[in-house]
């Protein structure tokens, strides 16, 4: 299940494998600025990359969960996920790419295409996304996409317990579709 390629106008989104750790290491993982606003820890040596890539790939398996490569240089820049939460409701595990290469239009492709994904092929009826509250680029990036605000939560993130709001959004398949019938 879900053992798919999608494709952008610039990107690939597919399954990960062994031999990405390389360049989701230099591009991605090792980015404190990219890790900022996300809940992982960054990571700087070959090895941990060896280890979070074998996780990565276990925790992709029957869920609709990608790494991001650019179709120009075939560099693995981020990754994005979700969940199925509840039957038909799907909620982000994340959604990043490595700060050389944000700004470019790539996470308008990669959302519009997950999105697309998730309703039409996954027949989702709801999709959650979510940002901390100090996360400009990615509370513009939903804004795009006719979600609607829900409530903010206090978080705190498991490996530096820092305390955060996250920004909690919506897309129902019904206003979804509208967006796409324009
Ligand atoms: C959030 C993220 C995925 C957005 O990806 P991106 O490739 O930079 O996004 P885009 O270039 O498609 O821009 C999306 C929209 O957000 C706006 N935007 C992006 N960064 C912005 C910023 N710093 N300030 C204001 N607006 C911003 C863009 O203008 C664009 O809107 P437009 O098309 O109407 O101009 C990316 O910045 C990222 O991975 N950041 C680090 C990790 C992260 O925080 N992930 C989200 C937590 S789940």
């Amino acid at each position: 299940m879900h053992n798919i390629e999608l494709e952008t106008k610039d990107l690939i989104i597919r399954k990960a494998k062994k031999d990405d750790y390389k360049s989701l290491l230099k591009n991605y993982w090792s980015k404190e600025k990219t890790a900022k606003f996300m809940l992982w820890k960054p990571i700087f040596t070959d090895a941990e990359a060896i280890e979070r890539i074998e996780k990565t790939i276990d925790f992709e398996v029957n869920k609709p969960c990608f790494i991001i490569t650019e179709k120009s240089s075939g560099e693995s820049i981020g990754m994005v996920g979700f969940i199925e939460e509840q039957p038909q409701v799907y909620g982000d595990c994340g959604l990043g790419i490595g700060c050389d290469f944000v700004g470019r239009g790539y996470g308008s492709q990669v959302l519009s295409r997950m999105l697309q994904y998730l309703f039409y092929e996954c027949k989702a009826k709801k999709v959650i996304y979510t940002a901390m509250k100090e996360n400009v680029s990615s509370n513009s990036l939903q804004k795009k996409f006719n979600f609607s605000y829900v409530q903010t939560v206090q978080k705190t993130r498991d490996y530096d317990n820092l305390n955060y709001e996250m920004h909690i959004y919506e897309l129902t398949s019904e206003n979804y579709f509208k967006t796409q019938n324009q």
